[in-house]
């Protein structure tokens, strides 16, 4: 496997076994570790003969290894070791009770140890001021809960993996909605959290008439009050214009896609917003690195169809596999888990793939083709579940699921798109289906010594067509960006266009074509230019709405100091 520095060093961190502060591990070792302790559950499992387990095992690692396809960190952290908690995303119920409240802050706790992260939504604890009847006092409130949360999370620091990350979710028509939309306001508040504001359809409608919505008690589930529409919806817009947060989910379309009803219903996502499930439920995701699944043929690149659609069926059977093999925290999530058998198979890679196939991010050619790609993986996705189910039976609560009486499937859902954060710097490669920030930037390596890394696409062509030179690096490293080089002839700047450049709506169809054929929700940032007015944010969420997407989460640029990236910047 060829890794880069950045690679490397993020495996050696966190990635690879350490004896005494040592690494004894090299990243093959990894790669073998995970391909052969999840083709090994299928001996177990399903009777699989030796001489085939091992073959699959050869599978799995080669995909690994070729950086087709990647599972999520907690699967490569953690699988043939202790732990063996292989999942990324869980959610947890709270209820309006301080046993619920606190038996849940104690299971997040061992989930952020093993590498998971958590959602919530704590729509259902009554609101500040509201009677306590066993004490006769007063309730201190969701926000307040909230807080206890965040400072749990830090106590806990996922001591040897990584920083417990959690959602907050809150109800629209819950009394402390306003307070909460604000919650973020303080900087350095709530940093293990990120927030988002379950809108409802009422709530948008109410919305679009101007109108009044009903504020409700969640213990009495009596109306206790009224809020014009119009004057939350700025709020959140204009706390989301200032500093990011709070995001939205439109939870009744989360639940109109939620395939097992007769399960419960969905409150809230994990943590970057990809994910709605179940309470208990747990889900775990893996990636197709689309950069890689091309082929050329007369000297341009093209998607290659028969590979990606090969690695889908490999990967859905590596992840059904992991279900199987998954070590899980409490047994409520092994039951529910066990239960639908939720994957959630996505894509990294996108904007490279866009570099390599000449495409303009900002195009309908990308709108297109990101459609077609997200379909066919879908497609092969449920064929491939399908499969399995005719071999190993239909996920138990298949009766009573949206799909009886139409489709025997072994998953409850298999595509989500993560934003692959830490596997797409494993694979070299663009995160999920964002563009890149930068196209190159400065690293500085031992001494005073600097060197710009550069996108490999952009590297690669500027080399075949003639434009690439150091100086061209140097002015690339200080702005990330191709947009004002003139020595870059315009359609390859049409080409290399970066997260800044591309407008907003842009951002929002894509995010909204990849949603149109993944089962779970989409992680995307929506970004902004500095300048951009917060009417400009309103409309994004109206767009988004619109054109089906589950969620939204916008960026300004430079609107605070700890930008998560930078321009330019490492980060
Ligand atoms: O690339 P990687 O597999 O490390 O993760 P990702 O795709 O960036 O994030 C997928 C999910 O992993 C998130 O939505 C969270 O549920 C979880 N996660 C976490 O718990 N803690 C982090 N520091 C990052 C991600």
């Amino acid at each position: 496997m060829k890794l880069s520095d950045n690679a490397r060093a993020v495996l050696e961190r966190r990635y690879l076994k350490k004896q005494e502060g040592k690494v004894v591990e090299e990243p093959e070792d990894l790669l073998r570790r995970v391909a052969q302790h999840v083709a090994a559950v299928e001996a177990e499992a399903f009777h699989l003969p030796e001489a085939e387990v091992a073959a699959l095992a050869e599978a799995y690692y080669r995909v690994m290894d070729e950086k087709k396809f990647m599972p999520n960190s907690p699967t490569l952290m953690n699988a043939g070791r202790e732990l063996g908690q292989l999942s990324a995303c869980f959610v947890l119920p709270i209820e309006d009770s301080m046993e619920s409240i606190f038996e849940s802050l104690k299971i997040a706790a061992l989930i952020h140890k093993s590498g998971g992260g958590t959602g919530f939504s704590f729509s259902r604890i009554r609101p500040q001021n509201d009677q306590v009847g066993s004490t006769g006092g007063v309730a201190s409130g969701p926000l307040s809960f909230l807080k206890v949360y965040n400072a749990s999370t830090e106590a806990v620091k996922q001591g040897g993996t990584r920083r417990g990350a959690n959602m907050g979710i809150l109800r629209i028509d819950h009394p402390d909605i306003l307070e909460f939309i604000d919650a973020k306001k303080n900087r350095g508040e709530l940093t293990n959290f990120n927030l988002s504001v379950a809108v409802t359809d009422r709530f948008m409608e109410a919305l679009d008439k101007d109108e009044s919505y009903f504020l409700v008690n969640p213990r009495s589930r009596q109306p206790v009050g009224k809020l014009p529409a119009r004057e939350v919806f700025e709020k959140i817009v204009r706390s989301a214009w200032e500093n990011g947060e709070p995001g939205v989910v439109f939870i009744d379309r989360m639940n109109e896609a939620n395939p097992t009803p007769n399960q419960g219903a969905i409150e809230s996502t994990n943590p970057c917003g990809e994910q709605p499930l179940l309470p208990f439920e747990s889900c775990n995701l893996g990636s197709l690195n689309l950069s890689q699944l091309v082929k050329a043929c007369d000297g341009r690149f093209e998607v290659d169809w028969d590979e990606l659609a090969a690695v889908t069926r490999l990967a859905i059977r590596f992840l059904d596999d992991v279900i199987e093999v998954n070590q899980y925290p409490i047994p409520q999530i092994e039951q529910i888990t066990k239960g639908n058998r939720k994957i959630g198979l996505g894509v990294m890679g996108w904007a490279d793939l866009l570099f390599k196939l000449r495409i303009p991010y900002n195009s309908e050619q990308a709108i297109q083709l990101a459609e077609t790609v997200m379909n066919r993986i879908d497609m092969e996705s449920k064929q491939a579940s399908a499969a399995l189910a005719e071999e190993r039976g239909t996920f138990p609560n298949f009766t009573g699921s949206v799909y009886e009486n139409k489709l025997k499937l072994r998953n409850a859902t298999t595509t989500t798109i993560a934003p692959t954060g830490t596997i797409s710097i494993i694979c070299d490669t663009s995160g999920g289906i964002e563009p890149l920030f930068s196209l190159a930037f400065v690293r500085q390596i031992m001494d005073n010594d600097r060197l710009i890394e550069v996108n490999h696409a952009f590297a690669e062509i500027a080399k075949a067509e003639g434009f690439f030179s150091q100086e061209l690096l140097e002015k690339l490293a200080e702005t990330g960006s191709a947009a004002d080089l003139p020595e870059i002839p315009e359609e390859w700047r049409k080409v290399f266009i970066t997260a800044h450049e591309i407008d907003p709506e842009w951002h929002i169809r894509m995010q909204a074509a990849f949603q149109k054929y993944t089962d779970n929700a989409v992680s995307k940032t929506i970004n902004f230019a500095h300048d951009a007015t917060p009417e400009q944010v309103a409309e994004a969420y109206r767009l988004a709405y619109k054109l089906g997407c589950k969620g939204l989460t916008v960026y300004r640029d430079g609107s605070i100091d700890n930008q998560p990236m930078q321009k330019g910047l490492e980060t």
